[in-house]
């Protein structure tokens, strides 16, 4: 039978700490992978990770970083090649979240910079840092997080896809770049995701909006488990052959376009 191997691989997740970071760790570790649990302030939660990875018989360490700043992120990448080895998997999955979301008329400087600083330059600056040793092993993959709001492009959305439209372009010109060296560059785009802040107290999810639900041409909200198996999957051999990728996992609510 054929499944999603990654033993021997090492997997970076930033934003671990976070509601679809969490379960990325989690399935990336039950392939096979060990882990390196990225936070900025959530220490304990990072530990509480590393101690699930651990657990599943994996190697994990948690990482401290403000991925919006370039000698932080260079920082982190000597930590890990210390403490763990260079990834092979960079997951960049961290966002600053700005609430509430306003009008282009109205909506601050200061939350164009946040989204430009944790969507765009998150990527410039883990690509810096981490690519360079993937080619040299000429095997990487490099997986961003995305969303269905950069094809809906709807009122009061403009920083946050803003920033993810600018890291959606920046990661096509990197796989073209680098796809020579045996990496893949590829984003994930869940919808409104099902995750641990609508998780009830018996673990299941309560539906925050029936009627979002029902536009879907699944019918089903797109659960946090989702998004981590599409990461799991680009992560893999499995994925040799796809690159440049922005692949929605939001049970049909938007639709890549050709
Ligand atoms: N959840 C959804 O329904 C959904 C839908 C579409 C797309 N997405 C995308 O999926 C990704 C994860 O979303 P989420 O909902 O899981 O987010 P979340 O729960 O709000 O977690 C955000 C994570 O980013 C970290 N972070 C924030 N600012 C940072 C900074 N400047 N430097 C380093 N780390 C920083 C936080 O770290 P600490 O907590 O340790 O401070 C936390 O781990 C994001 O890229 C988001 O755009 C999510």
């Amino acid at each position: 039978m054929r499944t999603i191997d990654l033993n021997g691989k090492t997997a970076l997740v930033t934003g671990a700490t976070g509601d679809l970071g969490r379960v990325m760790i989690d399935q990336l570790a039950n392939c096979g992978a060990d882990t390196a649990i990225h936070y900025r302030t959530n220490q304990s939660k990072a530990e509480e990770l590393a101690a699930g990875v651990l657990a599943k018989g994996r190697r994990a360490v948690t990482v401290q970083a403000d991925v919006g700043d370039r000698d932080s992120v260079m920082a982190m990448r000597e930590e890990i090649a210390v403490r763990l080895a260079a990834p092979d998997i960079v997951v960049a999955n961290a966002v600053e979240q700005i609430a509430p979301w306003d009008s282009v008329l109205g909506e601050s400087e200061a939350d164009y910079e946040s989204q430009f600083r944790t969507c765009v330059l998150q990527n410039v600056f883990l690509a810096q840092a981490f690519v360079p040793a993937m080619q040299a092993k000429g095997w990487g993959r490099y997986i961003a997080i995305n969303t269905e709001c950069t094809m809906q492009c709807d009122p009061s959305q403009s920083a946050y896809v803003s920033g993810k439209g600018g890291q959606d372009r920046l990661l096509r010109v990197l796989a073209k770049e680098v796809g020579k060296d045996g990496i893949t560059v590829n984003q994930v785009a869940p919808g409104w995701t099902l995750s641990d802040r609508y998780r009830d107290e018996h673990g299941g999810f309560r539906d925050p909006g029936p009627e979002y639900t029902q536009a879907l041409p699944l019918k089903r909200r797109t659960r946090d488990v989702d998004v981590a198996y599409a990461v799991c999957f680009l992560a893999s051999d499995l994925a040799a052959s796809i690159t440049g990728v922005y692949l929605p996992v939001c049970s049909g609510n938007v639709m890549s376009r050709i």
